[in-house]
């Protein structure tokens, strides 16, 4: 993220006083049908992502459209106040309903004034492996889904889990959505669709339009794989999502100790010049107790796991919250603060990245199409004497 150049005040500008100002947020991986749900009906006691998939299969039963209408609400909420203006939410279609993704396709009509909402059509319980998966998947995109999803290590079998990305690339070509896979979250090493995600994505030519998310597996691949996959992944040019927080606390749960982080290698794709960004995945779910909207939270944790604290990490680790996502979204020319764009932008109580970062600065104003839609006072401590 670059500073912009001072220019000369006007009477009713807002002076941002040497602050960073910035393209807003952006949360380019997060469940929104599934926020605020933890515990209901019962919490996930091992910890582990299986049993997360196992105790939403129960909340599931109970979701309404209105039910994920008031939750994805709340989430939004604490997203804008942390300065996020741009979301892709998942939303499970694994439900003869489409109960959850019918509330959210009105919610993203309703809240266009304050956010932009991508849907991804997310077979939670498998595209192969749950009954009539394949047409759910066509349904939720006829509905609305701007992206297509798929979960292939979750499928029964090696090979289900490669047909199932082979048939969601070719749903998303034949409609011209987008792709954000979940592959590979876990930390068994054996887990290979990233491979088959890419090379579908190189041959059709839409690297730029899919995402691998999570991509756990591949902190536990060794470096002899690693080596021919990224030169796979950067020939066939898609984006990468990390959930660090999430991650951390999903995966390693197989391993007594050393235990591994379950983190894909972040600083290795960057370096390899692929574009690679940071999401929280969950607010308060099955899989995931915490979380509050605040992206800065992820980064921070994101930037201790991945070991990305070096000095010119620092320097630009905003990158991971703002440009890479909205690249990773093809926000295209709707993302960044330049001439004929949208007048979407975030005052930083924070002169730099470096120090938004460290100080866990607030986002103090926040401006979309040219009207403020939240603003913060600055944090004042008294010491009475
Ligand atoms: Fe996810």
């Amino acid at each position: 993220v670059r500073q912009n150049t001072p220019v000369a005040p006007a009477a009713d500008d807002i002076d941002a006083q040497q602050r960073l100002v910035i393209p807003p947020f952006v949360e380019p991986h997060i469940h929104l049908d599934c926020v605020m749900t933890a515990g209901q009906p019962e919490w996930n006691m091992s910890g582990t992502l299986f049993e997360g998939i196992a105790r939403w299969s129960q909340r599931k039963k109970t979701v309404t459209a209105e039910d994920t209408r008031q939750r994805a609400l709340a989430a939004i909420a604490m997203l804008r106040d942390n300065g996020v203006q741009h979301v892709r939410t998942h939303i499970d279609v694994t439900d003869p309903s489409l109960a959850a993704l019918e509330g959210m396709l009105a919610v993203k009509a309703e809240v266009a004034h304050i956010i932009d909402l991508q849907i991804v059509a997310f077979p939670q319980e498998g595209i192969e492996s749950f009954p009539g998966g394949r047409e759910l998947m066509v349904r939720a995109v006829e509905m609305g889904a701007d992206v297509v999803g798929g979960i292939p290590h979750f499928e029964n079998t090696r090979d289900q889990g490669v047909s199932s990305v082979t048939f969601l690339m070719e749903l998303a070509e034949r409609y011209g959505c987008m792709v954000d896979v979940h592959c590979d979250e876990t930390d068994d090493p054996q887990s290979r669709f990233l491979e088959v995600l890419a090379e579908e994505a190189r041959v059709r030519g839409m690297g730029a339009k899919v995402t691998a998310s999570h991509t756990c597996a591949m902190g536990s691949y060794d470096n002899a794989y690693c080596y021919k996959l990224f030169r796979l992944l950067k020939n066939s040019g898609i984006n990468f999502i990390s959930c660090p927080t999430e991650s951390i606390h999903l995966q390693g749960r197989f391993d007594t100790w050393p235990k591994r982080r379950g983190v894909t290698r972040v600083a290795e794709l960057d370096r390899a010049g692929i574009n690679v960004c940071f999401a929280q995945d969950s607010i308060q779910d099955p899989w995931y107790p915490l979380g509050n909207g605040n992206i800065l939270r992820v980064l921070d944790a994101g930037l201790h796991i991945c070991h990305m604290m070096g000095y010119e990490d620092l320097q630009r680790s905003l990158d991971f919250i703002t440009d890479n996502s909205a690249r990773a979204l093809c926000l295209g020319d709707n993302y960044g603060i330049a001439e004929g764009r949208p007048a979407n932008l975030l005052i930083l109580d924070a002169e730099n990245d470096y120090e938004a970062v460290r100080r866990q600065a607030k986002v103090l104003t926040s401006i979309r199409h040219g009207n403020i839609i939240m603003q913060r006072q600055p944090e004042q401590i008294s010491y009475p004497a």
